[in-house]
């Protein structure tokens, strides 16, 4: 395939792009008593507009990304995954607090589903916020192809907003006739450098969208970045977004930062903002990650006006400030060197047991390390029981950014690059600069097996994965 640089193809594509195209309708799931089926299935999906399909895709129920599930917190979410895809597959619910067992991490706490098989997920839903589910199996192609969707939990009481508005930011490696580019899969080029990097940038699956808001409107805004490995630090030209949220988890209310929300592979943040633009005016939304800034999507103001004095109800989610209790002096700790990579400093590594050269690890697609092993998941990083503090101390030993997620939990940094961190948000990810160090501590949550890994997901299948036990 020929390589089409992404700004080309965006301006190539631009003329198939739906021109008003709003956030989806947010449907609430079945009720509490029954499981609402989940059907995974290949697909195709209109991502260059209904003219022109995109095939190739895998997705739920007849749509790539799946829907968007909602419900309250202390609901029960039912969710029976039916896999018509052709290979195995299993559901990770992305940054929830639940049991083990249903963590859907084949090889550690389930069994992947077979093709034509089905798998109840049931548990309760014990915080509100932005979530997503994904597959956990083979997910460097499953993801890519779009087996993920959002999971939304309401706030019993949710902060009183005009619009509430997804946006799911994701790249996808599309070919001259848009169609999804299989070829390069597991390509190992991707795998050593920066992972598998789309050529089309979606908004809840359209190119550039318009988002039409008003004048004195409070939005809030749901972002989430559910690529294999595309980092986005997106800006909102005039508009001043607050943070009230970081995957999931209401922070102390803050600025968005000049740089732009930075936001790697898994993460989410929710903003709110008053609209103060003037009617007409037409807003980008850009990601200044790379090079100049590309707009993703515009907020588009329409000709009337909502209100001319904002909302007076403080811009923040209930229940910032409420946060487990960290006990660093008896914490468990653990220290974390990832290695590996293009242009890395891994020579050797294990992998299935064995220590084996750089070249050899090449040829198995197996090019990082967690601690000098290739994510082989035998031992656990740690061992910590239930209620206790564990910090793990890591050093990104590596030439390449990550982004660091951990199953079950929310975590806070208490040291950046040896310097102590005050009052870090609790996030259940992280993004990582080469060269740089972080100590993140969490309290122990469930029992069972909980996974540490770089979201970035052609990193985690070659090598960047470990995991800690909770006893
Ligand atoms: Cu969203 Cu182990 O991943
Ligand atoms: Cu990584």
């Amino acid at each position: 395939m020929t390589t089409i640089s992404r700004r080309g193809f965006l301006a190539a594509s631009a003329a198939f792009s739906a021109g008003l195209v709003t956030a989806p309708t947010l449907t609430r799931a079945a009720a509490a008593d029954g499981f609402r089926t989940l059907r995974a299935e290949p697909v195709s999906a209109p991502l260059l507009g209904p003219d022109r399909p995109t095939a190739g895709l895998w997705g739920f129920d007849g749509r790539a990304p799946g829907p968007v599930l909602r419900h309250r917190v202390g609901e029960t979410l039912r969710v029976r995954l039916d896999n018509r895809l052709p290979m195995p597959t299993a559901l990770h619910w992305h940054g929830l607090r639940l049991p083990n067992a249903m963590d859907g991490v084949p090889g550690l706490t389930q069994e992947a589903v077979p093709k034509g098989e089905t798998f109840d997920y049931a548990f309760d839903l014990k915080d509100a916020g932005t979530f997503w589910y994904h597959s956990h199996q083979r997910a460097w192609e499953q993801v890519a192809r779009g087996v993920y969707g959002v999971l939304i939990v309401d706030e019993a009481e949710p902060p009183q907003v005009d619009q509430d508005l997804l946006l799911v930011v994701d790249d996808w490696l599309l070919d001259r006739d848009g169609r999804f580019v299989e070829e390069t899969l597991g390509a190992l080029h991707d795998w050593g450098h920066g992972g598998r990097m789309g050529n089309v940038v979606t908004v809840n699956g359209r190119v550039r969208p318009d988002i039409s808001v008003r004048r004195g409107e409070r939005l809030r805004l749901r972002l989430l970045n559910p690529s294999n490995a595309l980092i986005l630090a997106l800006t909102f030209g005039s508009l001043r977004p607050t943070v009230v949220a970081l995957d999931g988890r209401p922070c102390r209310p803050h600025p968005v930062s000049e740089n732009g929300l930075l936001l790697g592979s898994g993460q989410r943040a929710d903003l709110m903002m008053d609209v103060d633009a003037e009617p007409g005016a037409r807003i980008a939304i850009a990601d200044q990650a790379y090079d100049d800034p590309a707009p993703v999507a515009h907020i588009a103001v329409a000709d009337d006006v909502l209100r001319e004095t904002p909302l007076d109800a403080p811009l923040a989610l209930p229940g910032f400030e409420a946060a487990p209790v960290l006990d660093l002096e008896t914490a468990v700790t653990a220290d974390l060197l990832m290695q590996g990579g293009a242009m890395g400093t891994m020579d050797e590594a294990v992998y299935n047991g064995q220590r084996m050269g750089w070249r050899d690890l090449v040829r198995v697609n197996r090019v990082w390390a967690f601690n000098g092993v290739a994510g082989d998941l035998d031992t656990p990083l740690l061992e910590v029981p239930r209620g206790r503090t564990a910090t793990v101390a890591i050093r990104n030993d590596t030439r390449w950014p990550h982004a660091m997620h951990l199953h079950g939990h929310h975590f806070r940094i208490v040291e950046r690059n040896g310097r102590p961190v005050p009052d870090a948000p609790w996030r259940d990810g992280e993004m990582m600069g080469s060269g740089e160090t972080m100590r993140i501590a969490f309290v122990a949550e469930e029992p069972g097996k909980w996974l540490l890994h770089c979201h970035m997901l052609e990193h985690s299948a070659g090598g960047m994965m470990t995991w800690l036990r909770v006893t």
